[in-house]
């Protein structure tokens, strides 16, 4: 029944202007389709969550009264490409400015969301120093901002904040709702675009035409739609290791496991297309219409969180990715566009990883992704830090991997010889979707 649903595409199309990646697709065979390979779960990460049946309305429900009041941005408060850092600093959870830290961070997001402690300090830590000022630990939930430049004002590059230039470090392409950075047009990575808004609804009413409901296997054949859209329309498109390959889906879980309405029915929460809309920031015009407004994420009224007693962790980030990868092997390729629409090269993940991940199929053991996320954010973060600060700054900078961001990753797991990985400044070479950027005209441009 579900296969009517699921494109089928045929080998990319490859291109001469870089022809060893041309060889290696060639190789590889590589055969794109969003069909599952095995379902993706009902209930997604740790098995425990499928089992839980516990609510509690005083606990659950959220505030958004007194200092959580919904308000929009005021001119010079930061919102950027995600739902919920956006929709926690419109009521207060977040500083209202847009700037985080690690304290904010940890109590906002436990606060209105019930995301646990260690999956907060493991994301922030890993923002701060890919996105962020580690030296000062101030980052931006959006584009750049001056206020979290080194007060001696002796930064090299421009401090991206999580999207604009942020791109390829956390952010990736083919999000939930957000544009391609290098795409020819809808390009903005921090706004959302009501075409895919639309595409993730009719995802939903078909799988699910009684509700419509947005549910986590609505979410994951989304994901893997988008990344065939984005081969499929995007010449530059491009997947670098964690920004492409687990972040992005890390997004995808995230928008229903912490942005669900809960009750007695439905412990485990349940989440409605019109809920959606006020946390993404949209309304809908006179004729229906999807109208989308800028950094306008709103909580609504009488929403009940997550239980806390069921909190969304680290591991269940780690397992549902591994999830993702079991059931679309493909939504986990390493690689992109080169230069044209459909012409999907992959990158072997061997040769990144020294021989941890020899294929998509080895992330779907959460151990081996556990340590693949690891291994990629140690490979980028002295790059990404080396085109930001520099002398003394620098120094002291690369020096807080080893006290700050090595210690944020160790719930990943010990990792036994891990091989060094490459950067993506290493293996994107050749992808014109791959360049990392520190700065430019579009900084403020949203
Ligand atoms: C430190 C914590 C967090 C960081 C650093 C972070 C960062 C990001 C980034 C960089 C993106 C863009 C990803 C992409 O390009 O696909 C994103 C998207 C998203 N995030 Fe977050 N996020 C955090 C916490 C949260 C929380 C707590 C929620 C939910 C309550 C959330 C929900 C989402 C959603 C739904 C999207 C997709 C938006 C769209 O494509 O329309 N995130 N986040
Ligand atoms: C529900 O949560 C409230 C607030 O945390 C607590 O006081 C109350 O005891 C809880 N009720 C039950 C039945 O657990
Ligand atoms: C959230 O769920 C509760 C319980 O089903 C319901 O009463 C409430 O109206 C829902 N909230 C919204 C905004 O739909």
């Amino acid at each position: 029944m579900l296969s009517k649903l699921f494109l089928v595409l045929e080998v990319a199309s490859l291109v001469t202007a870089y022809p060893h990646i041309a060889e290696l697709a060639a190789k590889q065979h590589v055969r794109r389709q969003s069909i599952p390979t095995v379902p993706f779960p009902e209930w997604p990460g740790n098995p425990t969550h499928a089992l839980y049946n516990q609510f509690n309305a005083t606990e659950q429900l959220i505030d958004v009264t007194g200092e959580h009041a919904w308000a929009a941005p005021t001119q010079g408060q930061i919102r950027g490409p995600c739902a919920g850092l956006n929709a926690a600093a419109n009521h207060g959870y977040l500083p209202r400015s847009g700037i985080a830290t690690a304290e904010s961070i940890s109590e906002g997001l436990w606060n209105a969301f019930s995301l646990a402690l260690d999956a907060t300090v493991f994301l922030e830590t890993a923002t701060r120093f890919f996105d962020g000022n580690p030296i000062t630990g101030e980052w931006s939930i959006g584009y750049a901002s001056s206020a979290v430049d080194l007060p001696t004002g002796t930064a090299l590059g421009q401090i991206t904040g999580i999207c604009d230039y942020g791109h390829l470090k956390t952010e990736a392409d083919a999000s939930i709702t957000r544009g391609d950075f290098f795409a020819p047009t809808q390009n903005s990575n921090c706004r959302s675009y009501t075409n895919f808004v639309q595409d993730l609804f009719d995802v939903a009413n078909k799988m699910n035409p009684s509700t419509g409901f947005l549910t986590p296997q609505v979410y994951a054949q989304h994901s893997a739609n988008r990344k065939v859209y984005s081969i499929e329309n995007n010449p530059n498109y491009f997947a670098p290791a964690y920004a492409g390959v687990a972040f992005t889906f890390g997004a995808h879980m995230f928008a229903w496991a912490l942005l669900s309405n809960h009750s007695a029915e439905y412990p485990r929460g349940y989440q409605t297309q019109d809920n959606f809309l006020s946390l993404w920031g949209y309304t809908r015009g006179s004729k229906g219409q999807l109208i989308y407004n800028y950094g306008h994420e709103r909580i609504p009224n009488n929403y009940y969180k997550r239980a806390p007693a069921d909190a969304w962790t680290l591991e269940d980030i780690v397992i549902s990715t591994a999830q993702q990868c079991a059931s679309y092997p493909s939504n986990c390729q390493i690689g992109g566009n080169t230069g044209k629409v459909n012409s999907f090269s992959g990158i072997d993940p061997g040769d990144i990883t020294g021989g941890l991940i020899n294929s998509a199929k080895d992330l779907s053991d959460p151990a081996r992704m556990a340590c693949f996320i690891s291994q990629a954010i140690q490979a980028d973060a002295p790059g990404f830090l080396d085109a930001v600060f520099e002398g003394p700054e620098l120094n002291e900078a690369l020096g807080l991997i080893n006290t700050q961001l090595l210690p944020a990753l160790a719930p990943l797991g010990s990792c036994p010889n891990l091989p060094k990985g490459k950067s993506v400044f290493a293996y994107g070479h050749g992808y014109p979707g791959a360049q990392v950027q520190f700065g430019g005209p579009r900084a403020t441009e949203h």
